[in-house]
């Protein structure tokens, strides 16, 4: 024993043990920076997470300031919306209608007629039977899909609908659907010959 070296006293089959020293500095640093980066660049071009938002608006400002606020451009940007939503799947999103699902609302003398009086009445009752269309015959049922649309919004999509496609015809105001909506006692489908027998 008293002749073994004092330096060898550690086994050779002992646990290696790592030396344990502080986390550089630098690591720290580029670390926190790198995050403030990333913070930054989200700040930057996300929006925060504002539902509103996708590219190319950077905040939910920018995406407000680039919508029509008033006027005939803002009911039309509405009634494409709405019209789009409520009544496109059948007449389709040209107006061109579709072959034995519904007429075209494209140059249709109704849409187009000097008032839109009659043009109301459908999407408010329903219009039921035989009807011509651009000297076509359709004999369907529509369901009054206007009905539950608030006065401005039925108004907008009729404006849309009298001035797209090659359309022409004035501006239907929300004032107007609650007149044409206050005449209605119990909404039922009009039958088309009757319908064309209320003045435009
Ligand atoms: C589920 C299908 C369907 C939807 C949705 C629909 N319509 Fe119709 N629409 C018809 C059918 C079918 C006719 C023809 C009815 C007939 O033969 O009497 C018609 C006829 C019309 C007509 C008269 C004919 C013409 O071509 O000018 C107008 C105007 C009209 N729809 C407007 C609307 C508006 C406005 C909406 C949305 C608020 C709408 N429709 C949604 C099926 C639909």
């Amino acid at each position: 024993m008293s002749d073994e070296p004092k330096s060898c006293s550690v086994p050779t089959n002992a646990e290696p043990t790592a030396t344990r020293s502080t986390v550089p500095m630098w690591i720290i640093v580029v670390t926190l920076l790198l995050l403030f980066l990333g913070l930054v660049f989200f700040d930057r071009h996300s929006g925060w997470f504002d539902a509103k938002v996708y590219a190319p608006y950077a905040s939910a400002e920018q995406l407000d300031n680039a919508q029509p606020k008033s006027g005939a451009a803002a009911a039309m940007a509405a009634g494409k919306r709405n019209y789009e939503m409520f009544c496109g799947s059948c007449h389709g999103t040209d107006g061109a209608g579709k072959p034995g699902q519904a007429p075209p609302l494209a140059g249709s003398e109704i849409v187009i007629a000097k008032g839109f009086h009659r043009l109301a009445m459908i999407p408010l009752e329903g219009l039921a039977g035989p009807i011509k269309i651009k000297s076509q015959d359709w004999n369907f049922n529509m369901a009054p899909m206007g009905a539950a649309l608030p006065d401005a919004d039925l108004a907008a999509v009729l404006t849309y609908m009298r001035n797209s496609w090659g359309n022409k015809g004035g501006e239907v105001t929300a004032d107007d659907i609650k007149t044409i909506r206050a005449e209605i006692k119990t909404p039922t489908a009009i039958a088309g010959d009757k319908l064309m027998a209320i003045p435009e």
